[in-house]
């Protein structure tokens, strides 16, 4: 080994000189280690070469998508707060219900925390996978939900603190899927599920659920979707964009069958404080076998704090360790100030289970007076939402919605009615809609006024 721990160069390595290969002049000598990756070297020539002039007539590079990004689409929920920002700008009234995020304010004693923190010159970089207190504390609170054996209980080793849940959820199906690799999405599923998995290069197969179930799927529904080249799951409970949650018996099941199954499952829990008439069931509660299970979590929608950037995955060790290699080639750690934020909002739990409870309060109050406009005669359908923060519903009965009516009412919404709502094609259902109750409760209920009275209209169009 060099000094910076890079592998020296040895007799294990081949170099392809010109004259074995015949590589014309030019072509560049590849070092290939047995079992290791293609390194191209340049040799440094001997004569030091003039810059050529600068060519005043050459065109700027075109930009072609490399095969890596090819497929990517972008966040369609991004899409719509683009545009009504943009219709914003031109003076339009917008009410913006397309963002899943919390209208509260981050709580100041969490802000407190930051600028203690800066103050006292927490503004290097930290360990990758996060500073100990966090992974302590992260991993004590998982402990305390783990049932299974206290030797296996989640410790700090097992952490990887990350810049948000979404790189948490990238960094893992990064770590575990490749080609050639299917990994089943129980849908309609939040919209970067199917990008982070395609971007692993393992196929996303979408698992389609029972509307009359909210959409929640069933072992057989899995069992369908089943091949041998599945790999692994997106759970997702409460669920972005449905806000249905499975029940204790029924996460179970699913967990049980899934371990049987052999497969990864990717637990995405970053609701699960946000929950209205039960406590939604966390997986770590209910195995004793974490050995195939990555619990992914955050600050962002608990402790509403979804710039701050700050989520965690709790994984088996090789799994944590292969995730903060990865990242220490690509973010290194999360933000140091924001760490030491999240680390107050883990630890100082009196304050923060009083903001997490005056927050869910809020939310409740609003889901329940939209169920109360949804009741109405003519109102669209709708899934009944648990936890989170989205209102689901289903528009596929307007009549010139063709084969994508949430899209069309979507657009109707926006540009003729003010109001910013995410077609549910980015969720894998065509005909719904998703709006997020995170917004002042006048502008949630003004807004639904609006969607129930242009459904109405838009079902009694002719065809
Ligand atoms: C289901 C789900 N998982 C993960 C995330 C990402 O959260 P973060 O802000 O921690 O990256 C979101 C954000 O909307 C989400 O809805």
């Amino acid at each position: 080994m060099s000094k910076n721990g890079l592998p020296i160069v040895t007799s294990a390595i081949r170099i392809r000189s010109r004259s074995m290969t015949r590589e014309r002049p030019g072509d560049r000598p590849m070092l290939v280690a047995a079992g290791q990756r293609r390194i191209s070297i340049r040799k440094p020539s001997k004569v030091p070469r003039k810059r050529p002039p600068p060519n005043p007539t050459r065109m700027p590079a075109e930009f072609a998508p490399s095969p890596n990004i090819a497929q990517l689409r972008p966040s369609a929920t991004i899409a719509v707060s683009t545009r009504a920002k943009a219709l914003k700008a031109q003076g339009r009234q917008i009410i913006d219900l397309g963002v899943g995020e919390p209208d509260f304010d981050t709580p100041d004693f969490i802000k407190a925390a930051a600028a203690r923190a800066v103050a006292s010159g927490q503004t290097k970089y930290t360990a990758t996978e996060g500073i100990l207190p966090l992974r302590e504390a992260i991993a004590s609170m998982a402990a305390a939900r783990w049932t299974g054996a206290v030797a296996e209980a989640p410790v700090a080793a097992d952490v990887v603190v990350s810049g948000g849940s979404k790189q948490t959820l990238f960094n893992a199906c990064f770590c575990l899927f490749g080609e050639g690799d299917e990994v089943l999405i129980p849908t309609p599923a939040w919209t970067s599920y199917v990008e982070i998995v395609a971007l692993s290069k393992a196929t996303p197969v979408a698992v389609m659920g029972d509307p009359a179930r909210s959409f929640l799927v069933t072992i057989s529904d899995l069992d369908a979707a089943a091949t041998p080249r599945t790999k692994g799951i997106m759970l997702n409970s409460p669920s972005n964009p449905t806000g249905a949650t499975y029940d204790r018996d029924a996460l179970r099941d699913i967990i049980a069958y899934c371990t049987a199954k052999g497969w990864w499952i990717l637990s995405d829990e970053i609701y699960h404080r946000i929950a209205f008439e039960t406590s939604a069931a966390t997986s770590l509660e209910l195995t004793r076998d974490r050995s195939n299970l990555i619990v992914i979590d955050g600050v962002a929608k608990s402790y509403a704090m979804t710039g701050w950037r700050i989520g965690w995955a709790i994984a088996p060790r090789a799994v944590a360790k292969a995730m903060t290699d990865l990242q220490s080639h690509t973010t290194s750690n999360a933000s140091t100030p924001s760490q030491y934020a999240a680390l107050a909002a883990l630890t100082e739990r009196d304050a923060a289970e009083e903001s997490i409870t005056a927050m869910v309060r809020a939310f409740r109050a609003r889901r329940d007076a939209v169920i109360a406009l949804l009741s109405d005669d003519g109102a669209p359908p709708y899934i009944h939402p648990t936890g989170a923060f989205y209102f689901f519903l289903d528009v596929s009965a307007i009549s010139n919605g063709g084969d994508d009516a949430g899209t069309v009412f979507a657009a109707t919404m926006l540009e003729e009615h003010g109001v910013a709502i995410v077609p549910g094609t980015a969720f894998g259902t065509p005909g719904w809609v998703r709006l997020s109750y995170a917004a002042a409760e006048a502008d949630v209920l003004e807004a639904m006024r609006r969607i129930i009275s242009a459904y109405r209209a838009m079902i009694a169009v002719p065809v």
